[in-house]
């Protein structure tokens, strides 16, 4: 079965998160998970869809101002979280490092996780795509293994929110060098939407889809869904 996962980033306050659950009706033969901003955390969960955050911390609590821990992810029935997105990587000084602690609290506490890694554009046209997935799998790797509730999200830099997806050959080979190093589910996400779902989610390897702009819309999300639920 596909995992279709729809990362809101910092869209959808509590009020428009209950719309959006109480209109998902996602099909059969998919696994549909939400990710809202944390505030909308606890409207998300009391609609009963499975609910992911966007990030954890790797302790349980402390002076961390501005985070949130794994232990009160759980307490609120989320169900896992997104590690090491890109653009947490970008803008707000995620490592390797911390990418993997965050990963080894949250599997520690019951949360699944998905694990973010891909190549910016520079790193593909230089040659060292193969290297930069391979330092970011292998932090993950060394720290927890193939772990049942880990999921890598492969999300080539140069794809997300630019309407420029990897061709599905690209996505075929990187799944395949990213499940060399590591053999858990692997997800495509860089703009994937209702248009080149199909495509991109047929290939060898692509065990489903992690999905920014298009899982906006409850329409799009759900026939995203559909896309995936029907392959
Ligand atoms: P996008 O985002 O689908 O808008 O490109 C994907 C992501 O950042 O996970």
């Amino acid at each position: 079965m596909k995992l279709i996962a729809g990362n809101w980033k910092m869209f959808k306050g509590p009020e428009e998160t209950r719309a959006f659950c109480g209109a998902f009706e996602p099909p059969e033969g998919v696994e549909a998970v939400l990710c809202p901003p944390f505030v909308s955390l606890p409207a998300a969960v009391e609609s009963g869809h499975t609910i992911f955050a966007q990030n954890v911390h790797w302790a349980d609590d402390g002076a961390f101002t501005g985070e949130v821990s794994a232990p009160m992810l759980a307490e609120l029935g989320v169900a896992g979280a997104i590690v090491g997105h890109s653009e947490r990587r970008q803008y707000f000084g995620d490592t390797d490092e911390t990418v993997a602690r965050r990963t080894v609290a949250a599997l520690a506490h019951g949360l699944r996780v998905i694990a973010c890694v891909g190549e910016s554009l520079e790193e593909r046209e230089s040659g060292q795509m193969e290297l930069v997935l391979r330092v970011q799998v292998e932090a993950v790797k060394d720290a927890v293994g193939e772990h049942d509730g880990l999921v890598i999200a492969y999300e080539p830099v140069w794809a997300i929110g630019t309407g420029q997806t990897a061709t599905p050959q690209q996505a075929r080979e990187a799944h395949a060098f990213v499940k060399s190093l590591l053999d858990v589910p692997v997800l495509y996400g860089g703009s994937v939407k209702p248009e080149n779902a199909e495509e991109l989610l047929s290939q060898e390897g692509v065990d489903g889809a992690l999905v920014g702009g298009a899982a906006l819309d409850v329409e799009s999300f759900t026939a995203l869904c559909r896309i995936a639920a029907d392959l």
